[in-house]
Formats: structure tokens, sequence, C-alpha cells
């Protein structure tokens, strides 16, 4: 096996996010809450698989992030987890598992870690949730950042649109990648802010920053699997480009089944014992 055959299949580990950032070589990560999928995404060559809060919306149907469980969010860790074998997983910590109390905070992630087996956490906010943060680094636990439009304070915000485009919400939010570097953070996710204003924290952190919605001047770019799968017709944010029109594929194929079994079309003579 050459030399790079190894490499591309060995497994992702945090350093090697740092790695990739040192020499510019963009870093993709895809949200995937399930054996199958997750299984196809890793051995395609997905670098990060985030089994993201999201499943709340697109695996459990609700409209915001904010209802969904810890054991929820474990069952689907450990579903992904018997799956992937190369990408490294990162588990959402869900809304109100953190921010109560740094003790708090350790407990719902060491579950994470002891119950799904994942590699890593991500939680979202930054000079709020510091406590929480350097509790759960304490304990080896990798943490991956998010800022920007954070998904778990909608009632904040009261809207999905653009974030930081003030400049003093812009400020905060660099302030605030900065304090998650310094107390160890080993990247950052960046959500729907504007693309100047990513760009230049991509640049003056030495970690990783990702983005949603962020532009192409960071290190890596997350998208939700069933918005880039077109499984989800109704989402169609500006940021969102669709590499497959599942929704319509998939309900061509249903339609064709009902009218086989209806015509008595299937099962054939071969499709029987
Ligand atoms: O939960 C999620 O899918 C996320 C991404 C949007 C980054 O946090």
């Amino acid at each position: 096996m050459s030399v790079a055959k190894m490499d591309e299949n060995r497994k992702v580990t945090t350093h090697r996010l740092f790695e990739m950032k040192q020499r510019g070589e963009k870093i993709s990560m895809l949200t995937a809450y399930d054996y199958s999928m997750a299984a196809i995404i890793d051995q395609a060559g997905m670098d990060v698989i985030l089994v993201g809060d999201s499943a709340s919306n697109v695996m459990a149907g609700n409209v915001t992030t904010l209802p969904i469980t810890l054991d929820q969010m474990i069952y689907h860790g450990k579903s992904v987890m018997k799956a992937v074998k190369r990408s490294l997983v990162v588990v959402d910590l869900p809304f109100g598992t953190y921010q109560g109390n740094s003790k708090e905070a350790l407990s719902s992630a060491i579950r994470v870690m002891k119950e799904t087996h994942a590699d890593c956490i991500k939680l979202e906010g930054g000079a709020e949730v510091k406590e929480s943060i350097e509790r759960i680094l304490c304990a080896g636990i990798p943490i991956m950042g998010h800022l920007g439009l954070t998904p778990q304070s909608i009632n904040k915000f009261g809207t999905y649109t653009v974030r930081a485009r003030e400049e003093a919400e812009a400020e905060k939010l660099v302030r605030d990648a900065h304090l998650l570097e310094e107390i160890g953070c080993f990247a950052i996710v960046l959500e729907k802010i504007p693309a100047v204003l990513a760009t230049r924290v991509a640049r003056e952190l030495t970690i990783p920053v990702i983005g949603i919605g962020a532009g192409g001047g960071v290190d890596g770019q997350v998208l939700v699997m069933h918005d880039m799968l077109g499984i989800n017709k109704e989402f169609s944010p500006r940021f969102l480009r669709r590499y497959a029109n599942l929704n319509e594929m998939i309900t061509k194929a249903v339609q064709s089944y009902i009218a086989d079994v209806k015509s008595r079309d299937f099962p054939n003579e071969k499709e029987q014992y």
C-alpha cells in the first residue's frame, strides 16, 4: 500500500485537523445521525462526522434544536459510532445540559464519551460557558466550539438571520473565538456570519475554523446531511449547495413500488420462493 493510501485510511484525530490547517488542507465535515448513513459518509472519506443536535429537526421533526435530550443524542451517537472507522466523530451537547453549571456540563460530556465512544463533543457559546468548557477539558474531553448563529439561542435571537453584522457583535465574536482557543478548544464552528469576519477569525486563530454559511475563507465546511442531499425540500438558504435531489428520487422510487404492488407486478416469479 502506498504512503498516500495508508494516510487516507488513518483515523482522523483532533491533531490531524490541526495539521491540516497548518498545511492549508480544507476540512470536510457533515452531519450523520444513524448507522447506515454514517457508514456511507465515513467510507466516502469525510474528515469529520458531526452528530449534530440538528437531529432534533431532521430526525425528530421538531421546529428547533431545543427539545432534543441527552439520551436521544447518546442514542444517535452510539448508532453512528458503530459504523465509523476513520472519520473524527463529534457529538453535540444538547440545550440545557451544560449551560447551568460546570459540574452538570462535565457529567453530560462524560456520559456522551462513555456511552457513545465518540471522539469529542461540541457545544455552543463563548465567555458565557467558559467554566463549563474548562471543566470538561480538565477531564481530557476535546471540545469543538460553536459561535455566530447558535441555534440553541434562537429564542434570544428571534430569527435565523445572519449574525454579527454589527460591530459590537462582531467584536464579541472575535473575542470569544480567541477565548475558546486560549482555554483549549481544538476547533470552532462559525455559523451564518459575514465571510469577511469568518476569514479574519480563521486567520487569527491557529486552531481550525469550520464554517457553515461563513464563506470560503475558513479552514473547512460543514453542512447538514439532509440539506445537502436534498431530502429536505423546504430549507434553501443562500449558503446551501445541494449535491443530490433525494426527495425526488425517493418519492419516485416509493411511487413505483406502490404502483407495482397495486398492479401485481411485484413480486414476480423470480422474487418469490
Ligand atoms: O447541529 C448541527 O447540525 C450543527 C451544524 C449546523 C454545525 O451544529
